[in-house]
């Protein structure tokens, strides 16, 4: 498959939407460790109102701050919901409060929001995904970007490019595929070669999503799907310096990967954030949902996961993160000269 992908441009990387993992707090602390180009911010549910300001700043509060993580990369909101009208107003919202575009979901496969029409099931009905991106499409300012991610299909793959058409007909300008099919839900492979076909049935970018854990799924990604640039999830969180990763091998940037050290001032400021915005009996879990991933790249995290399993007071792990001896957590983080390239993400 020929690549559009040349040697040393690297390759534009966004951060993945994944609801109750790569929440705000988590955006903060993986595009301060940089080489993050984009993020998309976890589902927005619409169902049969216009959802109050209040809402959208839940759970994208980077709308109060321009639209921009702590770091300076771009978010853009992502809605799902299966009623244009609906979807439009909200839409039309976000965009006035000044979200970096628009993303629309059609790809999550939760039984409750299949039920209701939305996410994944769509992907049966190009007609009306074609009714929703133009209905949002004409309630938002011409400047403010519409962009859409779907998976390959619900239980086959067969209408992945006429879904594809449709949103471009309707009028998005970037699609982002992961490369499975509802039906197909999590379980590897991801089908990379199936996004080289939705790419030749389009014109508008598209970027190529799904079981990305290192550079070499990387590299064999791009050259299977032809994409230029790539969307990653849950390889950023076991691992957040792999787009500095991806940059240098793929890139040719003579750049340090940060080690497990360098991370590390991170975790107290992933600790911190979690202090501030998160309810008191969700905050333990938080720190060890983040190195129940961790451990799976970093033995120093499999470490601090077995010491931190069984404990949930905040103050014992703010303690546990204090201790003499422990590495000086409070270090100041790492500054990356890497700037975000959001034009450069097609
Ligand atoms: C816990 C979890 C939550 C997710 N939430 C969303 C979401 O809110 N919106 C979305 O478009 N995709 C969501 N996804 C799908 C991811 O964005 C991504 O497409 C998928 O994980 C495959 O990419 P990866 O192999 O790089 O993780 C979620 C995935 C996971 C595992």
């Amino acid at each position: 498959m020929p690549s559009s992908h040349r040697p040393h441009q690297p390759p534009g990387l966004l951060l993945a939407p994944m609801e109750g993992l790569l929440d705000f707090v988590l955006r903060d602390v993986l595009t301060r460790v940089g080489g993050w180009d984009r993020c998309v911010s976890e589902f927005i549910r619409i169902t049969d109102q216009l959802l109050p300001e209040r809402v959208f700043l839940r759970i994208m509060p980077e709308l109060a701050q321009g639209s921009l993580t702590a770091a300076g990369v771009p978010v853009r909101a992502q809605l799902l919901g299966s009623d244009p009208a609906c979807m439009a107003d909200n839409a039309a919202r976000l965009a006035a409060m000044g979200s970096r575009g628009v993303d629309l979901n059609f790809g999550c496969p939760a039984k409750v929001v299949n039920r209701h029409g939305g996410g994944a099931v769509l992907l049966q009905d190009p007609a009306q995904i074609h009714r929703i991106v133009s209905a949002v499409r004409a309630a938002v300012p011409a400047g403010v970007v519409v962009s859409a991610k779907m998976r390959l299909g619900f239980a086959h793959d067969r209408l992945a490019e006429a879904c594809a058409q449709a949103i471009e007909a309707g009028g998005a300008s970037e699609l982002v595929v992961h490369a499975r099919t509802k039906a197909q839900g999590y379980r590897p492979p991801a089908y990379w070669h199936r996004v080289a076909d939705v790419r030749q049935a389009v014109r508008i970018p598209v970027v190529a999503n799904g079981e990305v854990w290192s550079v070499a799924d990387a590299r064999r990604c791009l050259a299977e799907s032809g994409a230029s640039s790539l969307m990653i999830g849950r390889g950023a969180v076991v691992d957040p310096g792999l787009g500095w990763a991806i940059r240098r091998e793929l890139g040719g940037a003579d750049l340090a990967v940060p080690r497990w050290s360098e991370l590390l001032p991170q975790m107290q400021g992933f600790w911190t954030l979690v202090c501030q915005r998160i309810e008191p009996r969700a905050r333990a879990g938080r720190l060890k949902q983040w190195l129940n991933f961790l451990r799976r790249r970093f033995p120093e995290a499999q470490r601090a996961y077995e010491e931190l399993r069984t404990v949930n007071d905040p103050a014992a792990i703010q303690a546990w993160l204090d201790r003499p001896g422990q590495p000086d957590l409070r270090a100041p983080a790492r500054n990356d000269s890497h700037m975000p390239r959001e034009e450069a993400l097609a």
